[in-house]
């Protein structure tokens, strides 16, 4: 098993798809044949974690959405202004490859991801997420993310949460 260091970095042409194999197919699939045409078109932007042999270890892609206020627990709703939706970062896709699972390469891709939304300069409330299975939703649990009420599958964590959590 490789034990390279990694990096992370904003997908590259130069680095290698074809073997990355997670265990989602369809994840391997979009990181095979999709996401180039969706980062040409502005649709997503993905971030990969690879070796110094620049094989990918892993990925994620973000992209602007927004939540209406009404989908959000009572608790939070109080505390934004009366819009009908604010703004937010969607991490469509998360995804590490079997080689390197369980090393804690998950995490760190999430939480890249979470200080990239929260020192954009352009603002969103929250980071949005689509657990694709019960396993996912825990493993976003287990890293702060709160259920959508009305739809458990989507979680949410307060982008304000990371930017105070990293002030000295
Ligand atoms: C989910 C996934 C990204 C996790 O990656 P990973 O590198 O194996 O996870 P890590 O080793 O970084 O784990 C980080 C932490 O999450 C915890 N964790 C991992 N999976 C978990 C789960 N299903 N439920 C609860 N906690 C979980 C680990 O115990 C670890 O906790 P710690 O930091 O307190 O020690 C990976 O399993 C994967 O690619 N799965 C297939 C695709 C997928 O499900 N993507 C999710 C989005 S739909």
């Amino acid at each position: 098993m490789s034990r390279a260091p990694l990096r992370l970095a904003p997908l590259d042409a130069a680095f290698d798809r074809t073997h990355f194999c997670s265990d989602s197919e369809p994840l391997n699939r979009y990181l095979r044949e999709q996401v180039s045409q969706d980062a040409k078109r502005r649709i997503a932007a993905c971030f990969v974690a690879v070796t110094d042999e620049g094989r990918i270890a892993g990925y994620y892609t973000l992209a602007s959405t927004s939540v209406l206020l009404s989908e959000l627990p009572a608790a939070t709703g109080k505390k934004l202004p009366r819009y009908p939706s604010v703004p937010a970062v969607r991490m469509g896709r998360l995804a590490v490859d079997q080689a390197f699972m369980g090393q804690g390469l998950g995490g760190a891709l999430l939480a890249d991801a979470l200080l990239r939304a929260a020192r954009a300069e352009i603002a969103a409330f929250a980071m949005m997420v689509d657990a694709k299975d019960e396993k996912a939703v825990s493993f976003y649990q287990h890293h702060g993310f709160i259920s959508l009420p009305e739809s458990p599958r989507t979680l949410f964590l307060p982008l304000a949460t990371v930017q105070s959590s990293q002030k000295p």
